[in-house]
Protein backbone atom coordinates (compact mmCIF):
# COMPACT_ATOMS: atom_id res chain seq x y z
CA UNK A 1 0.00 0.00 0.00
CA UNK A 2 2.81 2.19 1.29
CA UNK A 3 4.62 1.44 -2.08
CA UNK A 4 1.46 2.87 -4.32
CA UNK A 5 1.13 6.04 -3.14
CA UNK A 6 4.50 6.95 -3.42
CA UNK A 7 4.75 5.59 -6.94
CA UNK A 8 1.83 7.65 -7.32
CA UNK A 9 3.70 11.05 -6.00
CA UNK A 10 6.53 10.27 -7.78
CA UNK A 11 4.18 10.59 -11.08
CA UNK A 12 2.86 13.59 -9.86
CA UNK A 13 3.03 15.84 -12.09
CA UNK A 14 2.64 14.50 -15.56
CA UNK A 15 -0.55 13.90 -16.18
CA UNK A 16 -2.57 10.73 -15.89
CA UNK A 17 -3.49 8.43 -18.18
CA UNK A 18 -7.26 7.71 -18.43
CA UNK A 19 -8.85 4.66 -17.96
CA UNK A 20 -12.12 5.30 -19.75
CA UNK A 21 -13.37 5.33 -22.93
CA UNK A 22 -15.65 8.40 -23.68
CA UNK A 23 -18.27 6.14 -25.65
CA UNK A 24 -19.60 4.94 -22.01
CA UNK A 25 -19.43 8.05 -20.33
CA UNK A 26 -22.98 9.06 -20.22
CA UNK A 27 -24.67 5.95 -19.04
CA UNK A 28 -22.03 5.31 -16.61
CA UNK A 29 -22.34 8.72 -15.04
CA UNK A 30 -25.32 8.46 -14.79
CA UNK A 31 -25.60 5.14 -12.51
CA UNK A 32 -22.46 6.62 -10.49
CA UNK A 33 -22.49 7.34 -6.85
CA UNK A 34 -19.80 9.54 -5.92
CA UNK A 35 -16.96 9.43 -3.02
CA UNK A 36 -16.05 13.06 -1.90
CA UNK A 37 -12.50 13.27 -0.18
CA UNK A 38 -12.51 17.05 1.48
CA UNK A 39 -9.81 18.60 3.61
CA UNK A 40 -10.60 20.21 6.59
CA UNK A 41 -7.11 21.05 7.85
CA UNK A 42 -4.26 22.25 7.15
CA UNK A 43 -5.34 25.28 4.92
CA UNK A 44 -3.98 25.01 1.66
CA UNK A 45 -0.63 27.01 0.93
CA UNK A 46 -1.09 27.98 4.31
CA UNK A 47 2.53 28.19 6.73
CA UNK A 48 2.63 26.47 9.78
CA UNK A 49 5.51 26.93 12.68
CA UNK A 50 7.23 23.79 13.17
CA UNK A 51 4.40 22.59 15.75
CA UNK A 52 4.01 19.96 17.99
CA UNK A 53 0.94 18.90 16.61
CA UNK A 54 -0.42 20.04 12.98
CA UNK A 55 -4.21 18.81 13.02
CA UNK A 56 -4.55 16.57 9.93
CA UNK A 57 -8.98 16.95 9.51
CA UNK A 58 -10.70 15.23 6.55
CA UNK A 59 -14.76 14.62 6.02
CA UNK A 60 -15.26 12.12 4.00
CA UNK A 61 -18.59 11.70 2.34
CA UNK A 62 -20.63 8.92 1.08
CA UNK A 63 -18.38 6.35 1.91
CA UNK A 64 -21.11 3.68 1.37
CA UNK A 65 -20.80 3.93 -2.68
CA UNK A 66 -16.76 3.27 -2.08
CA UNK A 67 -18.26 0.32 0.23
CA UNK A 68 -20.00 -1.12 -2.38
CA UNK A 69 -16.61 -2.13 -3.88
CA UNK A 70 -16.17 -4.26 -0.80
CA UNK A 71 -13.50 -3.25 2.04
CA UNK A 72 -11.22 -0.30 1.80
CA UNK A 73 -8.39 1.39 3.38
CA UNK A 74 -8.43 5.25 3.26
CA UNK A 75 -4.68 6.36 3.97
CA UNK A 76 -2.69 9.68 4.45
CA UNK A 77 1.00 10.48 4.35
CA UNK A 78 3.09 13.56 4.53
CA UNK A 79 5.15 13.93 2.03
CA UNK A 80 8.07 17.09 1.32
CA UNK A 81 7.82 18.84 -1.96
CA UNK A 82 9.67 21.39 -3.99
CA UNK A 83 8.50 24.76 -4.31
CA UNK A 84 4.93 25.31 -5.12
CA UNK A 85 4.59 27.95 -7.98
CA UNK A 86 8.10 26.70 -9.66
CA UNK A 87 7.04 23.76 -11.81
CA UNK A 88 10.65 22.94 -12.57
CA UNK A 89 11.18 22.19 -8.83
CA UNK A 90 7.93 21.01 -8.09
CA UNK A 91 8.95 17.36 -7.13
CA UNK A 92 7.81 15.24 -4.68
CA UNK A 93 10.28 14.01 -1.58
CA UNK A 94 9.77 10.51 -2.65
CA UNK A 95 9.79 9.80 1.60
CA UNK A 96 7.00 10.15 4.25
CA UNK A 97 7.51 11.73 7.47
CA UNK A 98 4.07 10.58 9.06
CA UNK A 99 1.33 8.65 8.02
CA UNK A 100 -1.88 6.88 8.84
CA UNK A 101 -5.00 4.63 7.59
CA UNK A 102 -8.52 4.13 8.46
CA UNK A 103 -9.86 0.47 7.54
CA UNK A 104 -13.76 0.57 6.50
CA UNK A 105 -16.04 -2.29 5.87
CA UNK A 106 -19.70 -1.85 4.56
CA UNK A 107 -20.64 -2.27 8.43
CA UNK A 108 -18.87 0.92 9.48
CA UNK A 109 -18.50 2.92 6.04
CA UNK A 110 -22.27 4.23 6.69
CA UNK A 111 -21.60 7.42 9.18
CA UNK A 112 -22.21 10.76 7.05
CA UNK A 113 -20.03 12.51 7.00
CA UNK A 114 -17.00 10.64 8.15
CA UNK A 115 -14.95 13.39 10.02
CA UNK A 116 -11.49 11.95 10.40
CA UNK A 117 -9.26 13.46 12.94
CA UNK A 118 -5.65 12.74 13.46
CA UNK A 119 -2.54 15.02 14.31
CA UNK A 120 1.29 15.01 13.30
CA UNK A 121 4.26 15.90 15.42
CA UNK A 122 6.40 18.41 12.80
CA UNK A 123 8.81 18.74 15.27
CA UNK A 124 9.12 14.51 14.93
CA UNK A 125 9.63 14.79 11.05
CA UNK A 126 12.67 13.03 9.79
CA UNK A 127 12.39 14.60 6.13
CA UNK A 128 12.97 18.69 5.61
CA UNK A 129 11.35 19.69 2.27
CA UNK A 130 13.48 19.21 -0.78
CA UNK A 131 15.91 21.09 0.07
CA UNK A 132 17.11 23.86 -0.73
CA UNK A 133 14.19 24.69 -2.78
CA UNK A 134 11.56 25.28 -0.05
CA UNK A 135 9.13 24.70 2.90
CA UNK A 136 6.57 22.65 0.71
CA UNK A 137 4.82 19.26 1.69
CA UNK A 138 2.09 17.55 0.33
CA UNK A 139 -0.72 16.10 2.40
CA UNK A 140 -1.65 12.75 0.45
CA UNK A 141 -3.96 10.83 0.50
CA UNK A 142 -6.00 7.58 -1.38
CA UNK A 143 -8.61 5.15 -1.11
CA UNK A 144 -7.73 1.46 -1.44
CA UNK A 145 -9.92 -1.78 -1.90
CA UNK A 146 -8.91 -5.24 -0.31
CA UNK A 147 -10.40 -6.41 -3.82
CA UNK A 148 -8.13 -5.94 -6.69
CA UNK A 149 -10.08 -3.16 -8.66
CA UNK A 150 -8.68 -4.73 -11.84
CA UNK A 151 -7.44 -1.84 -14.71
CA UNK A 152 -9.14 -0.95 -17.44
CA UNK A 153 -6.39 -0.79 -20.24
CA UNK A 154 -4.02 -1.72 -18.18
CA UNK A 155 -4.39 1.85 -16.59
CA UNK A 156 -6.62 2.30 -13.75
CA UNK A 157 -7.76 5.58 -12.17
CA UNK A 158 -5.85 6.89 -8.91
CA UNK A 159 -8.23 7.13 -6.33
CA UNK A 160 -5.77 9.46 -4.65
CA UNK A 161 -4.93 13.13 -4.21
CA UNK A 162 -2.70 15.97 -1.98
CA UNK A 163 -2.72 19.45 -0.76
CA UNK A 164 0.23 21.32 -0.19
CA UNK A 165 1.40 23.54 2.75
CA UNK A 166 4.01 24.89 4.25
CA UNK A 167 6.23 25.14 7.72
CA UNK A 168 8.19 27.49 8.41
CA UNK A 169 9.76 28.52 11.87
CA UNK A 170 7.95 31.03 13.99
CA UNK A 171 5.08 31.03 11.28
CA UNK A 172 1.90 30.58 13.35
CA UNK A 173 0.32 27.76 15.36
CA UNK A 174 -1.97 26.38 13.71
CA UNK A 175 -5.60 26.70 14.86
CA UNK A 176 -9.18 25.34 14.66
CA UNK A 177 -10.79 28.02 15.80
CA UNK A 178 -10.43 29.83 12.38
CA UNK A 179 -12.62 27.04 10.54
CA UNK A 180 -16.13 28.18 12.11
CA UNK A 181 -18.59 29.30 9.29
CA UNK A 182 -15.56 27.81 6.68
CA UNK A 183 -16.54 25.01 4.11
CA UNK A 184 -14.00 22.01 3.92
CA UNK A 185 -11.56 22.21 0.58
CA UNK A 186 -12.69 20.26 -1.96
CA UNK A 187 -10.58 17.44 -2.55
CA UNK A 188 -11.55 15.15 -5.08
CA UNK A 189 -14.82 13.28 -5.96
CA UNK A 190 -14.26 9.93 -7.58
CA UNK A 191 -17.32 8.30 -9.15
CA UNK A 192 -17.80 4.52 -8.76
CA UNK A 193 -20.00 2.21 -10.80
CA UNK A 194 -20.20 -1.39 -9.63
CA UNK A 195 -21.83 -2.36 -13.07
CA UNK A 196 -18.98 -1.09 -14.85
CA UNK A 197 -16.14 -3.40 -12.99
CA UNK A 198 -15.67 -6.65 -14.64
CA UNK A 199 -12.47 -8.59 -15.58
CA UNK A 200 -10.55 -5.91 -17.25
CA UNK A 201 -12.39 -2.67 -16.01
CA UNK A 202 -12.75 -0.77 -12.70
CA UNK A 203 -15.35 0.46 -11.03
CA UNK A 204 -13.80 3.71 -10.38
CA UNK A 205 -15.24 5.39 -13.42
CA UNK A 206 -14.07 9.12 -12.85
CA UNK A 207 -11.67 10.63 -10.38
CA UNK A 208 -12.79 14.41 -11.29
CA UNK A 209 -16.88 14.10 -10.09
CA UNK A 210 -18.35 17.60 -8.75
CA UNK A 211 -18.27 18.09 -5.10
CA UNK A 212 -20.03 19.50 -2.41
CA UNK A 213 -17.57 20.08 0.43
CA UNK A 214 -19.90 22.85 1.93
CA UNK A 215 -22.41 20.02 2.28
CA UNK A 216 -20.22 19.71 5.50
CA UNK A 217 -21.25 21.97 7.81
CA UNK A 218 -18.49 23.31 10.31
CA UNK A 219 -20.59 25.55 12.74
CA UNK A 220 -19.20 25.90 16.18
CA UNK A 221 -20.52 22.47 17.57
CA UNK A 222 -18.85 20.55 14.76
CA UNK A 223 -15.27 22.23 15.63
CA UNK A 224 -15.78 21.77 18.99
CA UNK A 225 -15.91 18.66 18.83
CA UNK A 226 -12.65 18.41 15.66
CA UNK A 227 -10.80 20.63 18.56
CA UNK A 228 -11.81 18.52 21.88
CA UNK A 229 -11.08 14.85 19.43
CA UNK A 230 -7.61 16.53 18.42
CA UNK A 231 -6.87 18.10 21.91
CA UNK A 232 -7.43 14.13 23.21
CA UNK A 233 -5.18 13.01 20.55
CA UNK A 234 -2.42 15.78 21.25
CA UNK A 235 -2.89 14.52 25.26
CA UNK A 236 -2.64 10.78 24.46
CA UNK A 237 0.46 11.59 22.35
CA UNK A 238 1.83 13.16 25.13
CA UNK A 239 0.99 10.54 27.57
CA UNK A 240 2.94 8.00 25.45
CA UNK A 241 5.60 10.01 24.70
CA UNK A 242 6.52 11.25 28.38
CA UNK A 243 5.87 7.44 29.45
CA UNK A 244 8.44 6.51 26.97
CA UNK A 245 10.64 8.59 27.95
CA UNK A 246 10.61 7.63 31.49
CA UNK A 247 10.98 4.00 30.66
CA UNK A 248 13.95 4.53 28.38
CA UNK A 249 15.07 7.51 29.14
CA UNK A 250 18.89 6.66 27.83
CA UNK A 251 17.49 6.02 24.52
CA UNK A 252 15.23 8.47 24.18
CA UNK A 253 17.48 10.73 22.62
CA UNK A 254 18.08 8.52 20.33
CA UNK A 255 14.73 8.85 18.19
CA UNK A 256 13.90 12.04 19.38
CA UNK A 257 15.94 14.25 17.12
CA UNK A 258 14.02 17.60 18.68
CA UNK A 259 15.54 19.12 21.63
CA UNK A 260 18.15 21.05 19.48
CA UNK A 261 17.28 24.48 17.47
CA UNK A 262 17.91 22.19 14.20
CA UNK A 263 14.32 20.40 14.22
CA UNK A 264 14.81 18.76 10.98
CA UNK A 265 17.40 16.41 9.37
CA UNK A 266 17.74 18.23 5.77
CA UNK A 267 18.85 15.92 3.17
CA UNK A 268 20.70 15.98 0.45
CA UNK A 269 20.27 15.34 -2.81
CA UNK A 270 22.43 12.36 -3.43
CA UNK A 271 20.98 10.83 0.21
CA UNK A 272 17.08 11.66 -1.43
CA UNK A 273 18.03 9.10 -3.71
CA UNK A 274 19.65 6.73 -1.82
CA UNK A 275 16.49 6.40 0.04
CA UNK A 276 14.15 6.21 -3.03
CA UNK A 277 15.78 2.99 -4.43
CA UNK A 278 14.99 1.35 -0.77
CA UNK A 279 11.30 2.26 -0.84
CA UNK A 280 11.01 2.72 -5.03
CA UNK A 281 9.21 -0.31 -6.34
CA UNK A 282 12.49 -2.65 -8.01
C1 LIG B 1 -27.61 2.00 -15.53
O1 LIG B 1 -28.80 1.63 -14.89
C2 LIG B 1 -29.83 1.25 -15.78
C3 LIG B 1 -31.11 1.03 -15.00
O2 LIG B 1 -30.86 0.86 -13.66
C4 LIG B 1 -29.39 0.00 -16.53
O3 LIG B 1 -30.38 -0.39 -17.46
C5 LIG B 1 -28.10 0.31 -17.29
O4 LIG B 1 -27.62 -0.88 -17.89
C6 LIG B 1 -27.05 0.83 -16.35
N1 LIG B 1 -25.90 1.24 -17.11
C7 LIG B 1 -24.68 0.85 -16.80
C8 LIG B 1 -23.59 1.35 -17.68
O5 LIG B 1 -24.41 0.16 -15.83
C1 LIG C 1 -23.92 7.89 -2.34
O1 LIG C 1 -23.77 6.49 -2.56
C2 LIG C 1 -24.99 5.82 -2.81
C3 LIG C 1 -24.67 4.37 -2.97
O2 LIG C 1 -24.03 3.90 -1.86
C4 LIG C 1 -25.67 6.38 -4.05
O3 LIG C 1 -26.93 5.80 -4.20
C5 LIG C 1 -25.81 7.89 -3.93
O4 LIG C 1 -26.26 8.42 -5.16
C6 LIG C 1 -24.48 8.52 -3.58
N1 LIG C 1 -24.66 9.94 -3.41
C7 LIG C 1 -23.94 10.81 -4.09
C8 LIG C 1 -24.20 12.25 -3.78
O5 LIG C 1 -23.14 10.46 -4.93
C1 LIG D 1 -1.38 28.30 -3.83
O1 LIG D 1 -0.13 28.77 -4.24
C2 LIG D 1 0.12 28.60 -5.63
C3 LIG D 1 1.55 29.00 -5.90
O2 LIG D 1 1.86 30.19 -5.29
C4 LIG D 1 -0.87 29.44 -6.41
O3 LIG D 1 -0.67 29.25 -7.77
C5 LIG D 1 -2.29 29.00 -6.04
O4 LIG D 1 -3.23 29.84 -6.67
C6 LIG D 1 -2.49 29.06 -4.55
N1 LIG D 1 -3.78 28.49 -4.25
C7 LIG D 1 -4.60 29.00 -3.33
C8 LIG D 1 -5.91 28.29 -3.16
O5 LIG D 1 -4.30 29.94 -2.64
C1 LIG E 1 -3.02 8.96 13.86
O1 LIG E 1 -1.80 9.04 13.18
C2 LIG E 1 -0.79 8.21 13.70
C3 LIG E 1 0.46 8.51 12.92
O2 LIG E 1 0.86 9.83 13.26
C4 LIG E 1 -1.20 6.77 13.58
O3 LIG E 1 -0.21 5.93 14.14
C5 LIG E 1 -2.51 6.57 14.31
O4 LIG E 1 -2.97 5.26 14.09
C6 LIG E 1 -3.55 7.54 13.79
N1 LIG E 1 -4.74 7.45 14.60
C7 LIG E 1 -5.93 7.37 14.05
C8 LIG E 1 -7.08 7.35 15.02
O5 LIG E 1 -6.12 7.30 12.84
C1 LIG F 1 -14.54 -0.93 10.78
O1 LIG F 1 -14.61 -2.31 11.12
C2 LIG F 1 -13.39 -3.00 10.90
C3 LIG F 1 -13.63 -4.48 11.12
O2 LIG F 1 -14.26 -4.67 12.33
C4 LIG F 1 -12.35 -2.43 11.82
O3 LIG F 1 -11.12 -3.09 11.62
C5 LIG F 1 -12.18 -0.96 11.54
O4 LIG F 1 -11.27 -0.37 12.45
C6 LIG F 1 -13.51 -0.22 11.63
N1 LIG F 1 -13.32 1.13 11.13
C7 LIG F 1 -13.89 2.19 11.70
C8 LIG F 1 -13.66 3.50 11.05
O5 LIG F 1 -14.55 2.11 12.71
C1 LIG G 1 7.27 28.26 16.88
O1 LIG G 1 7.74 27.05 17.45
C2 LIG G 1 8.88 27.22 18.25
C3 LIG G 1 9.38 25.85 18.64
O2 LIG G 1 8.36 25.12 19.28
C4 LIG G 1 8.54 28.09 19.45
O3 LIG G 1 9.70 28.31 20.21
C5 LIG G 1 8.00 29.44 18.94
O4 LIG G 1 7.54 30.19 20.03
C6 LIG G 1 6.84 29.21 17.98
N1 LIG G 1 6.45 30.46 17.37
C7 LIG G 1 5.19 30.91 17.35
C8 LIG G 1 4.95 32.18 16.60
O5 LIG G 1 4.28 30.30 17.90
C1 LIG H 1 -6.40 31.96 12.62
O1 LIG H 1 -6.69 32.55 13.87
C2 LIG H 1 -5.56 33.05 14.54
C3 LIG H 1 -6.01 33.57 15.87
O2 LIG H 1 -6.85 32.66 16.48
C4 LIG H 1 -4.89 34.13 13.71
O3 LIG H 1 -3.71 34.55 14.36
C5 LIG H 1 -4.51 33.56 12.36
O4 LIG H 1 -3.98 34.55 11.53
C6 LIG H 1 -5.73 32.96 11.69
N1 LIG H 1 -5.30 32.29 10.48
C7 LIG H 1 -5.95 32.43 9.34
C8 LIG H 1 -5.40 31.67 8.18
O5 LIG H 1 -6.96 33.10 9.23
C1 LIG I 1 -16.03 -4.45 -19.29
O1 LIG I 1 -16.84 -3.30 -19.08
C2 LIG I 1 -16.61 -2.28 -20.03
C3 LIG I 1 -17.48 -1.09 -19.68
O2 LIG I 1 -17.89 -1.09 -18.40
C4 LIG I 1 -16.92 -2.80 -21.43
O3 LIG I 1 -16.63 -1.76 -22.36
C5 LIG I 1 -16.08 -4.01 -21.72
O4 LIG I 1 -16.46 -4.56 -22.96
C6 LIG I 1 -16.28 -5.07 -20.65
N1 LIG I 1 -15.37 -6.16 -20.89
C7 LIG I 1 -15.76 -7.43 -20.78
C8 LIG I 1 -14.71 -8.44 -21.07
O5 LIG I 1 -16.89 -7.72 -20.45
C1 LIG J 1 -13.38 13.24 -16.10
O1 LIG J 1 -12.97 11.89 -16.09
C2 LIG J 1 -13.53 11.11 -17.14
C3 LIG J 1 -13.14 9.67 -16.90
O2 LIG J 1 -11.77 9.54 -16.70
C4 LIG J 1 -13.03 11.66 -18.48
O3 LIG J 1 -13.60 10.89 -19.53
C5 LIG J 1 -13.43 13.11 -18.60
O4 LIG J 1 -12.89 13.66 -19.76
C6 LIG J 1 -12.96 13.91 -17.40
N1 LIG J 1 -13.53 15.25 -17.47
C7 LIG J 1 -12.79 16.33 -17.29
C8 LIG J 1 -13.51 17.63 -17.38
O5 LIG J 1 -11.60 16.28 -17.06
C1 LIG K 1 -18.16 14.30 17.88
O1 LIG K 1 -18.37 13.64 16.65
C2 LIG K 1 -18.38 12.24 16.75
C3 LIG K 1 -18.41 11.64 15.38
O2 LIG K 1 -18.95 12.50 14.45
C4 LIG K 1 -19.55 11.81 17.60
O3 LIG K 1 -19.57 10.42 17.73
C5 LIG K 1 -19.44 12.46 18.96
O4 LIG K 1 -20.59 12.17 19.70
C6 LIG K 1 -19.28 13.96 18.84
N1 LIG K 1 -18.97 14.49 20.16
C7 LIG K 1 -19.55 15.58 20.61
C8 LIG K 1 -19.12 16.02 21.96
O5 LIG K 1 -20.37 16.21 19.96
Amino acid sequence: MRRSIITVALAGITSLPLAYSTTTTSSTASNASSVEVDVIFPIHNATYNITQSLPIVFALQNLTAAAAIGPFTFEWDIMPYGKVGYPETQEPGGVLNDYASVYFTTANASTEPYILVNQTDVQKWQFGPFYPYGSVYALQWSIQWDADAKPCDSAPLGVFGSLFFNININDPEPSLGNLTGQCPQLGAVYEINTASKNESCSAVVSNNGTGSPCAVTLDQGAVANISSTWEGLVAASTATASASATATSSSAKHNNAIGSNVPFSYMLVAALLGSLQTIMPR
